[in-house]
């Protein structure tokens, strides 16, 4: 078989595997039906990627959502969409005091409170280093650091220090941070080592390494006032800034590591953590693929996107042909390091590899 021409029965039918992903968003939303009925849940960086669709979701599973996001050009269906289904959508750079205080009041004013606050609003590598958001370390510069702490961290802390108010006075609330696999340190030999650390992110990686520690140490400073703080790691995620980062890659030759999961995935688990708060789950740090597989939302493989742009889709399906095949018993789906191994491999046979920088996924 040619590696340009995957055989048909290679390729998964997609019109099966996107009903099924509706299946899943369908049932997660009957599971969590109810719970959160009148609930105000704030999203930052809302108006797109992850946090449209995780407000989307959150308004269809009848909580008062509010999507805070420092723009909104090129969202503006959505703010009507947002306004129409008696949400909110506020204009907010995480960064700023003064709009904060003013986005703080605008949500206590029309809701009367917060329940829910998932920190999402993020400067990712793609938007910084933009397209490839690749930089060698030695390379960036002190205002990259500064500009990345600034919104991921320094911002993150700004907004919970106001939006948990209101869940502190109630003795109930939910926090979740949105991190990225590329922290986890994995132990081998009585070492730790990075999960991932070829994939040249910094200070992306640097900043979300501190947010997941302050959602350890947090959660338990405010575990007692009945507010849950938990992390959570998407996994490789169609976001706004995707298409225009592959294409890149695809420009140089490379295919810009596997294909991504539809944002959707990150619902059920979004659902859960919104419908409790301290008496549940607090200070854990969750992989989403990994626990939608072992709460029956599928496998990593259940949620990809096969609705592609033709160019992004004849880009993976030649990284899909090329790439080994991989069975081992017991093992239903691929471990990190494994589906590493097997892009890597892929790459070499579609002889690109040396054009490769280190693949990035967040
Ligand atoms: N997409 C992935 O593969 C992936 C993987 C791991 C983690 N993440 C995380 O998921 C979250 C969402 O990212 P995404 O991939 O959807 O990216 P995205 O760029 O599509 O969305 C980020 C949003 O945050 C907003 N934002 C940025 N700076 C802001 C500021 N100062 N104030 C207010 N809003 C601001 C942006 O305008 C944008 O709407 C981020 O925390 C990111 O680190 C994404």
């Amino acid at each position: 078989m040619s590696v340009d021409e995957p055989s048909g029965a290679d390729r998964p039918d997609t019109a099966s595997v996107t009903a099924r992903q509706k299946q899943m968003v369908e049932r997660s939303l009957r599971e969590w039906r109810g719970d959160l009925d009148g609930r105000v849940v704030v999203v930052t960086g809302g108006a797109r990627g992850i946090g449209r669709s995780l407000c989307e979701g959150l308004i269809r599973a009848g909580a008062r959502v509010v999507a805070a996001d420092r723009t909104w050009d090129g969202a503006e269906d959505f703010r009507k969409q947002l306004d129409a289904e008696q949400g909110l959508a506020v204009e907010v750079d995480i960064t700023d005091d003064a709009q904060l205080d003013a986005a703080y009041e605008a949500v206590t004013d029309r809701f009367g409170t917060v329940d829910v606050l998932v920190n999402n609003a993020a400067l990712v590598s793609e938007t910084l280093f933009a397209p490839t958001g690749h930089r060698n370390t030695l390379d960036t510069t002190d205002q990259d650091w500064e500009a990345m702490f600034g919104v991921n961290v320094f911002g993150t802390l700004k907004v919970i220090r106001r939006f948990i108010k209101p869940m502190q006075e109630k003795k109930r609330g939910s926090i979740i941070n949105v991190v990225s696999s590329g922290v986890l340190p994995v132990a081998a030999g009585g070492g730790y080592h990075g999960l991932r650390p070829w994939t040249v992110e910094m200070p992306y990686q640097a900043t979300k390494a501190a947010v997941t520690a302050l959602t350890f140490y947090l959660a338990e400073e405010v575990r007692g006032d009945g507010v849950a703080v938990n992390a959570i790691m998407p996994g490789h995620t169609r976001a706004s800034w995707f298409d225009t980062t592959a294409r890149a890659f695809n420009d140089m030759g490379v295919v810009y590591f596997m294909r991504p999961a539809i944002s959707e995935h990150l619902l059920p688990i979004t659902l859960f953590l919104s419908a409790q708060d301290a008496r549940g789950a607090a200070g854990r740090l969750y992989y989403v693929p990994e626990w939608n597989y072992d709460h029956g939302f599928g496998d990593y493989a259940a949620w990809l996107d096969h609705e592609l742009p033709a160019d992004m889709e004849e880009m993976y399906r030649r990284l899909e042909a090329a790439m080994p095949t991989y069975e081992r018993s017991g093992v239903p789906h691929l471990p990190f390091d494994a589906q590493g191994a097997l892009y890597t491999a892929a790459l070499a046979d579609l002889g690109s590899q040396e054009n490769w920088a280190g693949g990035s996924n967040q």
